[in-house]
């Protein structure tokens, strides 16, 4: 598995579990990847369109950003899709029992109290960072 990452952050992806991290802030991804049957982006607008260009003939490109080009992807040979995520309970207690099994190992990166909500909102929108931003509704 192949993820990319900024230098801050290679090593922790590493530590997840990809095999080849590229620190995309020196190394253009396409010098060291080609011919992958899966890509799943979370970037969206370049990246996403040189990201479909790396798929194999009968691959998938999965966005969670938007919707890939209909066109481009029939003209590569590959499926590409935007999936999204609805939460409803039952998928979120299904995730918190993953995590107190100990199946899924969350990192966070920051908690805000709830009178905090703009301070996240704006950490969220800044598109980089480690981990996951929670917001302290209630004990
Ligand atoms: N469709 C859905 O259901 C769904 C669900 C959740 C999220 N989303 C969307 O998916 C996107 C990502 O969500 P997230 O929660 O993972 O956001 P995030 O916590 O802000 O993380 C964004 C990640 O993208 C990396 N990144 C930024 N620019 C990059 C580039 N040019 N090339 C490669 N990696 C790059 C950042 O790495 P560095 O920090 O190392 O730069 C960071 O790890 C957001 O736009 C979010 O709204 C969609």
């Amino acid at each position: 598995m192949l993820a990319t990452a900024s230098t801050a952050n290679v090593d922790f992806v590493r530590s997840l579990g990809a095999e080849t991290v590229i620190d995309y802030t020196t190394t253009p991804f396409e010098e060291v990847v080609r011919d992958v049957d899966l890509v799943l982006d979370a970037v969206g607008g370049g990246t996403l369109l040189r990201s479909m260009k790396l798929v194999k003939r009968g691959g998938t490109l999965i966005s969670i950003y938007e919707q890939p080009s209909v066109e481009l992807a029939e003209r590569l040979g590959i499926r590409a899709s935007m999936n999204q995520t609805i939460p409803n309970s039952e998928h979120l207690c299904k995730i918190v029992q993953l995590i107190d099994e100990g199946h899924a190992r969350p990192t966070v990166r920051r908690v805000f109290a709830l009178h905090e909500a703009q301070l996240a909102h704006e950490l969220c929108e800044t598109g980089h960072g480690r981990g996951r931003i929670v917001l302290h509704i209630a004990d």
